[in-house]
């Protein structure tokens, strides 16, 4: 039987660099059954509402959630994201938010002299709390005493289980993990944190645990990111540190995240790290393989590991050649031109025998 997409392309590039997604995922072969949700800024204008009333009850039913991207200039993102992205991430307990950060043959960084050997990073971001928590108010509005409380929430039970998948990501690879905190400001949040982190970690004795403040790891990201390689953080911290991994790896069109809802409350949802970017929406010129590379995620997590393993493969030579690259990664070629080889990659890659076929 068909796996079940629920596909929200939403607002801006979305639409056009899920199209390429789905096309490279139809191109697996696989029996994938895409049911396209038009949810989003669009469906607001004309009713006032980002996505019906029982959107989180039909999400619920689906094998796995494919979104483009969810903001658009007309409505406030606060209110776009806060009624669209951010309460499925919660509502479905998605509570790791997965992001490779790798710099691919045939794609320039911009840190001079450092290529593919250089980058090769995994961010394991917390998902449903922190700065996103949505805990907090306003008083005293239009007055001069006005005034705003965000309040992030860092509870041990969330800390722990993005701290283990993180520790189990760890053993997988290079047996060595990075946790992001701010401790030394924080007095209440980062510290409770680190210790959780460390109660994890006992756990797993073959992982080494390097402590960085937020503020260094940006900094080292950028002088040594050969340094670097699995990475636990707390929400906004993950968040803005994806953004820097996006720009090391080439370009942030290229970055892909899975949002993974680890037990059953629900689907887990992936999508390009980039957003709607208003500024070239319609230009036919956003890069989808952030997208496509969210699909191949969506594969692993859908238990078609080797389909996977073939997208990426696909990602990879279409990088390798650099012929059908779009603007931001020095090319000039269409969204559509590189979701087309990209789907030939995928074709060509199939009849070939598998010792020829590369990873990413
Ligand atoms: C991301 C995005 C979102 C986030 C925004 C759109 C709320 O920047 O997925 O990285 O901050 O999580
Ligand atoms: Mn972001």
């Amino acid at each position: 039987m068909a796996q079940r997409i629920a596909v929200i392309a939403g607002d801006g590039v979305g639409p056009e660099v899920i199209a390429e997604g789905i096309k490279v995922l139809r191109a697996t072969g696989l029996p994938l059954a895409f049911d396209e949700l038009a949810w989003g800024s669009e469906l607001y204008e004309r009713s006032g509402a980002m996505m019906p009333p029982d959107a989180l009850a039909t999400l619920r039913g689906y094998d796995a959630i494919y979104l483009g991207a969810i903001g658009w200039p007309t409505v406030p993102d606060h209110v776009s994201l806060w009624e669209c992205l951010l309460p499925i991430r919660q509502a479905f307990a998605q509570c790791v938010n997965l992001r490779p950060v790798r710099l691919l043959p045939g794609i320039r960084s911009p840190l001079a002299e450092r290529g593919p050997d250089d980058v090769d990073m995994l961010f394991v971001r917390e998902n449903t709390e922190g700065e996103y928590a949505g805990a907090g108010g306003r008083a005293h509005r239009g007055t001069r005493a006005e005034l705003a409380v965000e309040v992030p929430i860092f509870t041990r039970y969330a800390i722990e289980r993005c701290a283990r998948y993180a520790f189990e990501r760890a053993c997988e690879r290079g047996g060595r993990l990075i946790s992001v905190t701010k401790s030394n400001a924080s007095r209440h949040t980062y510290v409770l944190w680190d210790e959780v982190v460390a109660d994890v970690g006992a756990e797993f004795p073959g992982v080494t645990v390097e402590r960085i403040l937020v503020d260094a790891m940006a900094a080292r990201m950028v002088s040594n990111p050969g340094s670097v390689d699995v990475v636990v953080a707390s929400n906004l911290f993950g968040d803005i540190l994806t953004d820097l991994g996006g720009a090391i790896q080439g370009s942030l069109g290229l970055a892909a995240s899975a949002n993974l809802a680890l037990d059953d409350s629900g689907p887990s949802m992936f999508e390009p790290v980039h957003g709607s970017a208003p500024d070239i929406a319609g230009q036919r010129r956003a890069n989808p393989i952030g997208a496509v590379w969210a699909g191949a995620l969506m594969l692993r997590e859908l238990g078609h590991g080797a389909a996977a393993d073939g997208v990426e493969a696909a990602i990879a030579a279409v990088c390798r050649d650099g012929r059908t690259l779009t603007r931001d990664c020095g090319g000039s070629a269409s969204t559509a031109d590189v979701g087309d080889a990209l789907a030939a990659a995928l074709s060509r890659s199939a009849t070939e025998p598998p010792g020829r076929r590369g990873r990413i």
